[in-house]
């Protein structure tokens, strides 16, 4: 059989997101903490620093999680052969470089078909078609577009079962994130199964580090989100001109990003000019870390059930399944 990669319907993402990522900006800008959203971090660039940070000694998620999946994979493959599983269809949302779907695929037997979600459009479909080359009888399908958005996925009798790695979760406010979970369960349908890395609380010092680099790769990759607002949107950003700032607010449960403005300027997009004091920043990302109960309670507001969940040495970094039914499981 030969590997399909099925091209996206949906319209090119510059295209569909122009006028909103104007809108975006102004009125993140407008706001008393000025702010951006991290989903704009992920041009072509963007993404490329993304897979940079991932190989960064700092950043325990990356390896931690991907460490955990060929376990989390195993028992995976055992549960769906237990329920007689005939197929599964895996979604997911905010596939990146598709370094995490292949554990799933090597031991997950059930796999019949891959769905990967993601705004980095270019980034997605050469991820894609490095993919097929190496799981030629897997039906591939990307979808370049914004997973917080209503989603329509081609009927399969496979069942579908979401995977949602990296702690992109942890991206959304817990509000929005149970609005992201509530979505996807509509999306993915009755029955449906849903696998999320979740990152965990833990000593301040390493998600301090995880989040300030020696190497300056998570300073780069924060400031590129001005670099595509001056290129896309005609601004007069100077991204030097601002520095990356990011610490654990233990009260809030998350690491916060910013970029500090190093003097008084002003800046300009379209009409408006935006004046900035010294220190003063724009909020660009947070990444919330729950305790596994935390999380728990968060996917029963959106109605799921945590059936098993999979925590890596120390509590650095916890996958969950979840779904409609089942008891809850933890595995050390
Ligand atoms: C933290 S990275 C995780 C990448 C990959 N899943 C992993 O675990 O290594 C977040 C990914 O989600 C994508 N992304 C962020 N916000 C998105 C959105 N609203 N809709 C679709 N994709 C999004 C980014 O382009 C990026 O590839």
């Amino acid at each position: 059989m030969s590997s399909t990669v099925i091209r996206a319907q949906a319209k090119p993402v510059a295209e569909s997101i122009d006028g909103e990522f104007y809108r975006d900006v102004i009125s993140g800008l407008r706001q008393r903490q000025k702010q951006l959203s991290p989903k704009y971090f992920y041009d072509a660039l963007g993404s490329h620093y993304f897979d940079q940070i991932c190989q960064l000694d700092e950043y325990y998620p990356y390896r931690t999680e991907l460490n955990l999946l060929p376990d989390v994979a195993a028992d995976l493959n055992d549960y769906f052969a237990d329920r007689g599983a005939e197929g599964l269809n895996v979604v997911e949302f905010g596939a990146g470089s598709l370094h995490k779907i292949k554990p799933l695929l090597d031991g997950v037997a059930a796999i019949r078909r891959f769905t990967a979600i993601d705004i980095s459009g270019a980034h997605l479909h050469n991820a894609c078609a490095l993919l097929a080359e190496h799981y030629p009888s897997l039906e591939i399908q990307p979808i370049e577009g914004d997973f917080t958005k209503p989603l329509e996925l081609a009927p399969s009798a496979a069942t579908p079962m979401g995977f949602f790695p990296g702690s992109t979760i942890g991206n959304l406010n817990p509000t929005s994130a149970i609005h992201f979970l509530a979505s996807a369960r509509k999306t993915l349908g009755d029955g449906s199964y849903m696998v999320l890395g979740v990152d965990t609380k833990k000593d301040e010092q390493v998600l301090n580090r995880a989040y300030n680099d020696r190497e300056g790769v998570t300073a780069r990759f924060n400031k590129n989100i001005l670099t595509r607002i001056n290129r896309e949107l005609g601004a007069d950003f100077e991204p030097d001109n601002f520095d990356h700032s990011a610490w654990y607010n233990r009260e809030r449960g998350r690491v916060e990003m910013h970029l500090c403005s190093r003097s008084e300027q002003s800046v300009r997009l379209g009409k408006e000019n935006f004046q900035f004091r010294i220190g003063e920043s724009i909020h660009t990302e947070n990444s919330y870390k729950y305790h596994p109960e935390e999380f728990q309670q968060l996917a029963a507001e959106a109605g799921w059930q945590a059936e098993k969940w999979w925590l890596a040495e120390d509590n650095l970094f916890s996958v969950v399944l979840l779904g409609n039914q089942g008891q809850v499981e933890l595995t050390p």
